[in-house]
């Protein structure tokens, strides 16, 4: 096996995904602390005020109780090498995230055992699905009472459509909760006090209930005989192929909270879950292990070190290795590009890196050079993975400082945040406004409130009653449509037309009304 090869199947990148609050932070810690990339649980959550990885704006997130940012770290574990990638669990936030699953090759979705398949987890999932991409399920919270393990198969199932195969069964649950059996390992996990007190292989279920005799009740062991006969006789086999296309998800149950069935989570996880796999690109496709180095850029964030202001883009490396000092192009110019001061992200620190392979998330030091969805190519043949998913914004506000002093850091405010991908800004033609679009409403407030903390621009914010933005792909658009009562044109930062509407009537409307104009949902690529 080739160098490069070994480096490609010791690499998991996945992302975990869940509704607020199931427990996606605490399960992230858990995992952290095993792979010894911290010591003390309550440093994600501290860590994500401490100024290392993050923004001011983290204020907001302490503010509402909700988590808005996404970052990466990495660890080992065991032989290999581990990428988790953080999404928000916000509904009202959710472009980033939708971003940050497209550079993923796997995903942990958390289902908290109250309360099952919940809206924002449907929505995760679904990008997910559309894209292929393998799930592994973790119902946590066992340690509380909550809906009984077939339910919640018969829920992923109906409202997820997906296979479920449960690796491992719970013990009772609640008060009751005794630990799991593995199905695999044909060993029963014990949980005790809040906390793991041992395993016990074990022959047959004949010797399950012997030895569960000791410590359950007579109820939860004629239940979990039941349950797990009827699995055996109509449940769904496990079938890697079907894990592999996202179409059967592994189930896992436990207590992040005590990192009861963490431990046997990321060990199945481990080895069931896709390494780094090929991705279509406008070459061919493109295997991890292909000599040369390609990667693309799934979010740029800027002002993550509030000491420093700097900008970081984040690249998903795709083929090849990352070698300090290497020779890169960027696709969409086609000019050579120096990958400046590229870095990894532990649990506690940021370092530089010296080599990196298919998997592997590095930030670069980004002077304004770069864009979601940009290709970095290691060969002056450029290629291209593709456009990332654009979203069309569904709010829009008009903005202007309150003090016309600081205009020129509120344009700059306003240009390095659009960059980013935080928001989307437009400009009327004439007047020369500032509207801003956003695909669900949180965006302004926490873009209100980071040109406050990290431009020191106050905004007034006028909300505007326009749903639709369409881009004028084809045609000129005519005088009398520039501002009407229900629709209005304005330029997008690289200056393309963008029509708003008020609603789909309208836009029917001005279609039937200007046949020779083609709109679109999305912008067309430029190469500047
Ligand atoms: P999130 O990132 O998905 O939003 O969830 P997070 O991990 O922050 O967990 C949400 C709440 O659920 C936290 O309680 C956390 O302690 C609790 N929790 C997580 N896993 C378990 C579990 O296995 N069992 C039980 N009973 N609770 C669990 P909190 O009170 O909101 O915060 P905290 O003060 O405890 O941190």
């Amino acid at each position: 096996m080739s160098g490069l090869q070994k480096e490609v199947n010791r690499r998991k990148t996945f992302a975990i995904i869940s509704h607020p609050d199931a427990g996606k932070t605490t399960l992230t810690e858990k995992m952290l602390l095993l792979g010894g990339a911290i010591r003390t649980a309550g440093s994600v959550k501290g860590k994500k005020s401490a100024k290392f990885a993050t923004s001011d704006w983290m204020e907001l997130e302490k503010q509402r109780g909700i988590s808005v940012t996404s970052s990466v770290m990495q660890f080992e574990y065991q032989g290999y090498k581990i990428n988790i990638l953080d999404t928000p669990g916000h509904e009202d936030f959710s472009e980033d995230t939708y971003r940050t699953l497209m550079a993923v090759d796997s995903v942990v979705m958390i289902l908290d055992v109250a309360k099952g398949v919940e809206a924002q987890t449907k929505k995760l999932f679904k990008v997910c699905r559309d894209r292929g991409i393998p799930i592994f399920t973790f119902i946590n919270k066992m340690d509380r009472f909550g809906k009984e393990p077939l339910e919640l198969f018969e829920e992923i199932e109906e409202v997820l459509g997906i296979e479920s195969s449960p690796v491992n069964y719970p013990i009772g649950m609640g008060p009751t909760f005794r630990g799991v059996y593995d199905r695999f390992n044909k060993r029963i996990e014990y949980y005790e006090d809040g906390e793991k007190a041992g395993s016990q292989s074990i022959e047959d279920y004949e010797d399950l209930q012997k030895y569960l005799e000791k410590t359950a009740d007579q109820a939860t062991i004629d239940q979990l005989l039941e349950d797990l006969m009827l699995l055996d006789e109509a449940g769904n086999d496990f079938d890697i192929e079907s894990v592999k296309n996202g179409k059967q998800t592994p189930v896992f149950f436990g207590s992040a909270v005590s990192s009861f069935g963490v431990p046997t989570f990321l060990e199945h996880f481990l080895e069931m879950s896709p390494s780094p796999s090929s991705r279509e690109s406008t070459a061919g496709k493109v295997e991890p292990t292909d000599e040369f180095f390609s990667g693309f850029v799934f979010k740029i964030q800027a002002n993550m070190d509030p000491s420093h202001r700097d900008r970081i883009a984040f690249l998903r490396i795709c083929s090849g290795k990352y070698e300090k000092g290497m020779s890169t192009w960027l696709e969409r110019t086609g000019k050579p590009m120096k990958l400046a001061q590229p870095q990894q992200f532990f649990a506690d620190s940021r370092e530089g890196v010296d080599a990196a392979f298919a998997g592997d998330i590095v930030g670069l030091y980004d002077p304004g050079v770069y864009q979601i969805g940009d290709t970095v190519c290691g060969t002056k043949d450029v290629f291209s993975f593709g456009d990332l998913p654009q979203f069309a914004p569904e709010h829009f506000a008009k903005v202007r400082p309150k003090n016309a002093l600081k205009h020129k850091q509120y344009l700059k405010g306003i240009k390095q945040l659009a960059q980013e991908g935080a928001i989307q800004v437009y400009r009327t033609p004439r007047y020369e406004e500032t509207i801003l679009g956003a695909v669900g409403q949180l965006q302004f407030d926490v873009f209100i409130y980071r040109m406050q903390a990290e431009y020191g621009v106050d905004l007034v914010m006028e909300h505007l009653s326009y749903q639709l933005a369409r881009w004028v792909k084809e045609g000129k658009v005519p005088e009398k449509a520039m501002r009407t009562s229900t629709s209005m044109v304005v330029n997008d930062y690289l200056d393309r037309p963008v029509i708003l509407f008020k609603n789909d009537f309208n836009l029917d409307y001005f279609k039937n009304q200007n046949e020779d104009i083609t709109l679109s949902e999305t912008p067309p690529k430029t190469s500047n």
